[in-house]
Formats: structure tokens, sequence, C-alpha cells
């Protein structure tokens, strides 16, 4: 098995590249150096590298920002995918994207399944939902896999900034109506390489769109109180939370209410059961207190490569 993953520091490219992998299989991150989103004449390097699996980990995550610049989120997450889903095509790859709970609208009051109507609030979701018409409508043989409220010690997430926020208060207010599934970044590696497994050897059955999230969600505010309970555990900083609502946080971006997802159709197809991310969470946040220790930020790249990894 030979994976190309676009993305080189973020959440899920540096869990691909921690991942331990099976003897023979190799995983290559090239980075933009090899492969930049912004830059569509770098995808022909797809086909000298001559992987059996693309998987797309690259994006345009600030959503925030993406209400400023919604032609630049649209030019990465929805014109470059379609254009790297041909280029894994024309090197013989089967094609792998990562996608959003932001895709829906959390109205639905339940857990969403793949089938599910989509309908984005924000520029960023809007390109992100964009990006999974354009990847079927280009390679109806894609996979297009949702994931959601990703965490690890290598890219900005929720949990790290809560704990910035306890360095300095004893009281952090957090959101009590959103909800959603928190997922360590290495769960969602883990899932990816099953599925490159799954796909190679049986194209036609693994196919189409699976969501990849934590079984179990929760409100932003109670996943802040698991992560400055797993950070008192380890004496690291903590606050007590207190529960607003969303309106006390004005944001340009609409979040959406309860976007938890249902990942019933990976363990049907696949054989893989959601994780849990409460003991990942435990882990995660004791190497960010280390790192905070060691008197660095929370987080910062991944270090050392998988035994198995180059690139
Ligand atoms: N983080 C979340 O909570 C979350 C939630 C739902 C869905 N997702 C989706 O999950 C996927 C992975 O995101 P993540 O959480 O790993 O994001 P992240 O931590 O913000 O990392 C962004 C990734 O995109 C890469 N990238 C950005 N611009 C690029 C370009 N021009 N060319 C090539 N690569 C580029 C970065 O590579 P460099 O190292 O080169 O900067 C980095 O690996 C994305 O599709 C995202 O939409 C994430």
């Amino acid at each position: 098995l030979k994976i190309l993953v676009v993305g080189m520091s973020g959440h899920v490219a540096s869990a691909l590249r921690a991942a331990p992998l099976a003897p023979g299989d190799s995983l290559l991150a090239p980075g933009r150096a090899g492969v930049d989103l912004d830059r569509p004449e770098t995808f022909a390097s797809i086909a000298q590298i001559g992987p059996d699996v693309v998987i797309n980990a690259g994006a345009y995550t600030d959503v925030e920002r993406a209400e400023d610049e919604p032609e630049l989120a649209m030019r990465l997450n929805a014109e470059a995918p379609a254009g790297l889903a041909v280029a894994a095509r024309r090197a013989g790859a089967r094609f792998i994207h990562l996608s959003t709970d932001y895709v829906f609208d959390g109205a639905k009051g339940a857990p969403y399944v793949e089938g599910d109507a989509p309908a984005p609030l924000s520029a960023y979701a809007r390109s992100k939902l964009a990006g999974e018409e354009a990847v079927r409508a280009a390679r109806p043989d894609a996979l297009i896999v949702r994931v959601a409220w990703v965490f690890s010690p290598w890219s900005r997430s929720f949990v790290d900034t809560m704990l910035r926020l306890a360095v300095s208060r004893p009281e952090v207010s957090v959101v009590d109506d959103q909800f959603g599934c928190p997922t360590p970044a290495s769960a969602i590696a883990s899932g990816l390489l099953d599925l490159s497994r799954a796909t190679l050897a049986r194209p036609a059955a693994v196919t189409g769109t699976f969501h990849l999230a934590s079984r179990d969600g929760v409100s932003r505010a109670e996943f802040a109180e698991a992560v400055f309970a797993a950070s008192a555990a380890q004496g690291g900083p903590a606050a007590s939370v207190r529960r607003v609502p969303s309106s006390a946080f004005p944001q340009k971006a609409v979040r959406p209410p309860d976007t938890r997802l249902d990942s019933s159709r990976l363990r049907d197809v696949v054989g893989v059961e959601a994780p849990s991310w409460r003991p990942h969470l435990e882990s995660v946040v004791a190497a960010m207190i280390d790192r905070w220790r060691a008197g660095e930020a929370f987080i910062g790249p991944l270090q050392q490569q998988g035994p198995s990894a180059e690139g």
C-alpha cells in the first residue's frame, strides 16, 4: 500500500504521518512543495509518485476568515479537490477527500447519517459542500469522509484554546448550545488507513460518503469541562466553565447548533467502529502539557516520522 497525503502540518496530515504502517506499506506527504492546492500545475506530480491511494487532508480551514475570503476558500476547498481527484485517476489511484460535519445546518436534533440533506450555514461550509459535489462529479468512485471537531497535539483546536485560556483565567465562558462529536486525529488516521485498504480490496463496495467521528457527542461546554479535568489530573492549567449561549459570542460565521454524526455506515461497510474521544483526550492533553512545561506552545509540529513513513 502506497499512500500520498496532501497536507503536511494539519491535524489529519500529521496523524497520518505518525500512524504505524504495516511492513512494506509507505506513506508520503510531500507538502506544498510537492502538491499545492493553490497551484494546480503541481497535481501532475502525483502520477510521478504513483500512489495506490491519494488522501486529501489539505484544506482552507479558517471558518471565521472564510467569510472575508470566500473565493479563496472555494478555490482550495472545491476547485482544487476536483483537480486532485482527476490527477489521482490519471495516476491510477483511489481518491479519499476529507469533508466536514458543518455541511449540515444542525437542525435535525439527532446524529446525521450520510444521506441527510446538507444545508451549509457559512462560507467555509459552502466551500466544503461544493468540494464534495465537485469531487463526486469528477470522480464518482471517490470516497468523501466527513470528520468533526478534530483535535491533536499538532494543530489549533478547541482543546488548546481552552488550555491557553485556563493559564490566565479561573473561569472560562463556553457555549452550551452547540453539540458535536470531538474526534481525535489519530482515530481519523487509523480509520482512513482502514478505508484505504478496503477501497483497494473492494472498489465497487467501498465508495461514496462516510462519516468518521466519535460516538459520544457533547456540547462545547461539556467538552471544555472534560479538557480541564484531563489537564487538572496531570497538574496542568484548569478553569471552571461558565455555560453561556452562542449569542454571547457574536461571530461572522454562523455555527450549526447540533452536527453530531452517525458513523454506522463505516462500521457496516468497513468494520471500523466509531471511536470514543474520552481515552484519547487524556493523552493529547498530556502531550500538550509536556510541551507547555518545556516552555513551548501547547501545540507544535510533529517531530518524528512514523517508522515506515517517508517524505
Ligand atoms: N479541524 C477540524 O475541526 C475539522 C472539522 C471538520 C472537518 N475538517 C476537515 O478535515 C480536513 C483536515 O483538516 P485539519 O483539521 O487537518 O486542518 P488543519 O489542522 O487546519 O490543517 C490544514 C491542512 O491543510 C493544508 N493546506 C492548507 N493550504 C494548503 C495548500 N495550498 N496546499 C496544500 N495543503 C494545504 C495544511 O498543510 P501545511 O502544513 O502545508 O500548512 C494542513 O495540513 C479538512 O478537509 C477539513 O476541512 C476539519
